[in-house]
């Protein structure tokens, strides 16, 4: 039979390792999806950058409209990143009839509803294995694996960058300039680190699996976005003593009134698989009311593991691409006339729970007054630690946890705590979930 051809946009990380992987392993690939995947042509704006990545022998245009709509290419591989002109070559691609498969998280975030909206109309196929947690299958196992599920949450480490970060800080002491550096040196970070640090990336994977987890559009202007660069190791070390890693979290979960969409540095109890999880690996825990608790675990960046999800849905393309379009896996794991308008909720009607740490002065009645306001306002203390601070013995450390509680409380109890006249800096407030 002939085989499925391929164009490969971009010439980067990515691509290098898809053309790597197909070469190593076409006959296998060829008894999987029951014919031959050839590239046919890459496009790449710096033809001597280009042919280190990707060796000698491929063709190589820098005519990437040409290439993504030419008529013998039966598949696109967008893996350029980047929203222009990656949304228009993407959208070109499937008007002239082509199937699709990105990395894109970030095209897809932004511009998801739109593409698979034209993906629809024109009978074509996007996939997207690559554009969440690397080389974990997460779409795969949330569409199709846990499909008899209603899933309840979910909660993932789904930034290699930040999570490399934060290990190599709190287990080898390195700064965090000297590990981002690595992590850029290896290739987990985005183009644009900022999108890795300041939870961007993180937001638009958890955009995605929003989508597909609860069948609803994608949103990514409706999710609450922190990084990390604020992060203070003196939380790193508190969060230890008290039982729990942080972690860069992205969390969906169903509430009662809407869906949780939500980024931020998050406490996790220690003894959690998935707060074990250290360097640049990814993990995902789907809670679904049947299966329970589930957990992916594997490499989130890099050039083979990426290809790897790459390569997947260049094979799942190649075996469904004659099927009759209706009788696909839609897009976002649920029918497109059947997506739900559940609302997403702002951040001050999530419910969780909070760690505080409160610089105050060490006087008499101090914690008795932020406990009085915490209780006014409805919260109940998990546990309570105090430090000295290192300053001198008038000033002192007051961290707290408490028990869950609406956003909106701790708001309004935090904007109390910190008028009082004892508290001497900026009150650090950070999430905590116990993933139960
Ligand atoms: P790279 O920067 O390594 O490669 C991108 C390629 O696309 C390069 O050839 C680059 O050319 C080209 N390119 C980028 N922008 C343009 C443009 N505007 N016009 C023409 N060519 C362009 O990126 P990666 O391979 O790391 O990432 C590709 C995609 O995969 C991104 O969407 C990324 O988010 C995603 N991804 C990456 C992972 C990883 O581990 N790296 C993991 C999961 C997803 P030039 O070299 O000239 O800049
Ligand atoms: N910059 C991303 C990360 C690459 O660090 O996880 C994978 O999407």
């Amino acid at each position: 039979m002939k085989a499925m051809r391929i164009a490969l946009l971009g010439a980067g990380t990515v691509a290098s390792g898809v053309v790597r992987v197909l070469q190593r392993n076409q006959d296998e690939l060829c008894r999987r999806a029951g014919r031959g995947i050839e590239v046919v042509a890459v496009a790449a704006r710096d033809a001597a950058k280009a042919r280190r990545a990707i060796g000698e022998t491929l063709a190589l245009t820098d005519d990437f409209m040409g290439l993504a709509t030419r008529e013998d290419v039966d598949i696109v591989a967008e893996l350029m990143g980047g929203i222009e002109p990656a949304r228009e070559l993407v959208l070109a691609a499937i008007r002239a009839g082509k199937h699709v498969v990105t990395a894109n998280k970030a095209l897809l975030a932004l511009h998801g509803n739109e593409i698979f909206a034209a993906a629809q109309e024109h009978g074509v196929m996007v996939a997207f294995e690559a554009a969440v947690a690397g080389g974990i299958p997460i779409i795969k196992a949330v569409r199709e694996g846990l499909a008899a599920n209603r899933i309840e949450w979910v909660a993932g480490i789904i930034n290699g960058t930040t999570n490399f970060i934060l290990s190599s800080m709190r287990d080898k002491g390195v700064d965090f300039a000297t590990a981002l550096a690595e992590a850029q040196r290896l290739g987990y970070a985005e183009a644009d680190p900022t999108f890795d640090i300041d939870g961007v990336d993180a937001a638009h994977k958890i955009t995605i699996l929003c989508a597909i987890a609860f069948g609803v559009p994608v949103q990514f202007d409706r999710v609450h976005v922190q990084g990390i660069r604020d992060l203070e190791t003196a939380d790193i070390r508190y969060a230890e003593q008290l039982g729990y890693r942080i972690k860069l979290l992205g969390i969906t979960r169903r509430a009662e009134d809407g869906i949780e969409l939500r980024v931020h540095p998050t406490l996790i109890p220690a003894t959690r698989l998935v707060a074990n999880v250290e360097g640049a690996m990814n993990a995902v825990v789907v809670q679904g009311d049947a299966v329970g608790s589930t957990l992916f675990y594997g490499k989130g960046a890099g050039s083979e593991p990426t290809a790897s999800s790459v390569i997947a849905d260049l094979v799942d393309i190649t075996r469904l691409h004659t099927a009759d379009p209706e009788h696909r896996v839609p897009h976002l794991a649920f029918q497109p006339g059947a997506l739900a308008d559940t609302p997403i909720l702002a951040m001050p009607q999530v419910r969780t729970s909070y760690y505080l740490r409160i610089h105050v002065r060490d006087e008499a009645g101090v914690l008795a007054e932020i406990t009085h306001i915490l209780a006014e306002h409805g919260m109940s203390i998990d546990a309570l630690l105090q430090r000295p601070s290192g300053e001198d013995d008038q000033h002192t450390d007051v961290i707290l946890l408490t028990h869950e509680t609406l956003e909106q409380r701790m708001d309004q109890a935090l904007a109390r705590i910190q008028a009082l006249d004892t508290v001497l800096a900026p009150v650090v407030r950070l999430r905590k979930e116990e993933l139960r």
